[in-house]
């Protein structure tokens, strides 16, 4: 009994140190750098699928894995907006967080334009994958134009 109170004892610290370890990692500078990776991820996967569709590559047997990169990232996404973190060279437009339920609406479209991507490269039908593709496009878009600082 004391042994199983010992064992719980030292989990709850464990997780609680985890913790401390999440919020220590919270500066503002560290979650935009990170969110640029999680952008690099979603931009990486959508370039490589329009690279082999357009015929510069002919690694069509990565269009199932680079979905497969472009829907985690997109999973990632909603995760790497807290507020208050919009400092530095940042192009989070404010609205992002007055306006977060039609921000959150962006990125869950992303996230079903991508799952909807997965599944036309397991489909393999180029045709179809295009129409996905294009649809992920747009949903990039559809967060950028209202909710990112255009570039200088
Ligand atoms: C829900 C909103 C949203 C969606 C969807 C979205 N983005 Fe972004 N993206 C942003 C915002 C906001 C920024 C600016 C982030 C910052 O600088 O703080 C950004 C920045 C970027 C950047 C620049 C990163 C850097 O290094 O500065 C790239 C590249 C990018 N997005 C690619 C994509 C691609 C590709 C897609 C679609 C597959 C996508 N994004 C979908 C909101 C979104």
């Amino acid at each position: 009994m004391i042994r199983l109170r010992t064992a719980l004892l030292a989990a709850a610290t464990a997780s609680v140190a985890m913790l401390g370890v999440a919020q220590a990692a919270d500066d503002p500078n560290e979650v935009l750098a990170y969110r640029k990776h999680v952008m690099g991820a979603l931009a990486s996967g959508i370039s490589n699928v329009f690279a082999v569709l357009q015929g510069k590559a002919s690694y069509s047997q990565h269009l199932a894995s680079s979905a497969r990169i472009l829907h985690e990232a997109s999973l990632q996404l909603l995760d790497v907006f807290p507020e208050g973190s919009a400092v530095g060279d940042s192009r989070s437009k404010p609205e992002i967080w007055t306006d977060w339920a039609k921000f959150e609406e962006a990125g869950k479209a992303l996230q079903t334009a991508a799952a909807e991507l997965v599944a036309a490269t397991e489909g393999g039908d180029m045709a179809a994958i295009g129409a996905a593709a294009d649809k992920v496009g747009d949903a990039c878009g559809g967060c950028h134009k209202p909710f990112r600082v255009p570039q200088q």
